[in-house]
């Protein structure tokens, strides 16, 4: 058996709606209407009533989406942000664009996610905000979280990028908390990969705070309030119509895909069984407090990744690493002056994390071919 297995393909999500995708973007045209819009506001009706939110608003990408979100709280020089180290660097960039300092807490061997238990020693009297991650489709443990921002009165903002319809603790919480729906702003990406995916770049931000949803929308539009009378500075970020348009149209597939990438989850964890007693430093991803995890991403942790991965390159199979450099040791931020050894977890992470394909339509073949190569990597 020898396949080609691509890291992902979005051709074939295209085709199966190709039709609808070309119409919704005729009335896009026959209207003219590029910037913000009723189709705009469709979809930030859509996203708020499936993160269980009252307020969403469009933006320009999930970057600006913590942009506006830190922006809309006023944060700014001199104060202080957590955040973990191993993430997509918008969460730290985020920050640093506002004026504020990004001070990272390490994450949770076993989820990836910031670790609660190490956040409250890094507060000061400058710590303005929390940002967990709900990293690779699962969300961090917000109880705790939530519990210590409570009581030292921080603000929490939610990178759930990668995490639309990701729910934490479904068992506990009768109708399972939502991603984006637990802090005071959760914050959204469309980038064309991520599991809701626009045809460029696109983001929203969701809330239950009146206050703060009215502030992020003016600051969307440079803070004007009416045209051309500015009562912030905010900046240029409208989600496009035309983006809209596509997003609203496979938004209503998002429930089926999302069960489609659990089902590739699964059956991974399965073909993975017999591996799992005989490779000993092989870990699959965990679900933690059986939360729903939506799968944007399937990572394994290995032992000698490079070499696995390399060797999964020549079986024609696509792989990403997922970071391969934590945010600390970014060379932009060598003025922070941390240090190789200042979050053990993250480092030891970000050598051994390995992403494997998974996506609706990759099939049972092409999953039994990736576990049968990584399989021959060990035996051979
Ligand atoms: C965790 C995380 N945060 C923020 C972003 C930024 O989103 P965007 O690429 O839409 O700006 C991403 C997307 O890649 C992400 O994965």
């Amino acid at each position: 058996m020898k396949m080609k297995v691509p890291f992902f393909d979005l051709s074939p999500q295209f085709y199966s709606i190709e039709g609808e995708i070309r119409s919704a973007l005729d009335e896009v045209f026959k209207t003219q209407q590029f910037i913000l819009g009723p189709k705009v506001e469709t979809l930030e009706q859509t996203i708020a009533n499936y993160c269980q939110t009252r307020y969403a608003i469009g933006v320009a990408s999930g970057s600006d989406a913590l942009l506006l979100s830190l922006m809309a709280f006023g944060i700014g020089t001199g104060d202080e942000v957590l955040l973990p180290p191993f993430t997509f660097f918008a969460t730290a960039g985020a920050v640093s664009r506002t004026g504020a300092t990004p001070v990272f807490i390490d994450i949770d061997e076993e989820t990836h996610n910031i670790d609660p238990s190490k956040i409250e020693e890094k507060i000061t009297s400058k710590t303005k905000a929390i940002i967990p991650v709900h990293l690779f489709g699962q969300c961090a443990d917000m109880d705790p979280l939530l519990q210590i921002a409570k009581t030292k009165k921080l603000f929490v903002i939610e990178d759930a990028a990668q995490a639309l319809g990701a729910e934490y603790r479904p068992h506990l919480n009768t109708n399972g908390k939502r991603a984006g729906q637990m802090g005071d702003l959760g914050c959204f990406s469309f980038y064309p990969t991520k599991n809701l995916g626009a045809f460029g770049d696109a983001g929203m931000v969701v809330t239950d705070n009146p206050h703060l949803a009215e502030r992020t929308r003016l600051l969307r539009a440079h803070g004007s309030q009416p045209k051309y009378f500015h009562k912030w500075i905010g900046i240029n970020s409208r989600l496009d119509t035309i983006q809209a348009a596509i997003l609203l149209v496979k938004f209503k597939y998002l429930e089926k895909w999302t069960t489609e990438r659990q089902r590739k989850a699964e059956r991974y964890q399965l073909l993975f069984r017999d591996l799992l007693s005989s490779v000993s430093d092989l870990k699959l991803p965990m679900i933690q407090y059986q939360n729903r995890h939506i799968f944007h991403q399937y990572v394994i942790r290995v032992l000698g990744r490079d070499q696995l991965r390399q060797f999964l390159t020549g079986e024609g199979i696509g792989t990403d690493i997922y970071y391969p450099l934590p945010l600390h040791l970014q060379e932009c931020y060598s003025f922070l002056k941390y240090q190789r050894g200042d979050f053990p977890v993250s480092e030891k992470t970000s050598e051994e994390a390995l992403a494997l394909p998974i996506y609706p339509e990759l099939t049972e073949d092409q999953q039994m071919f990736v576990v049968d190569r990584i399989k021959a990597f060990y035996v051979k």
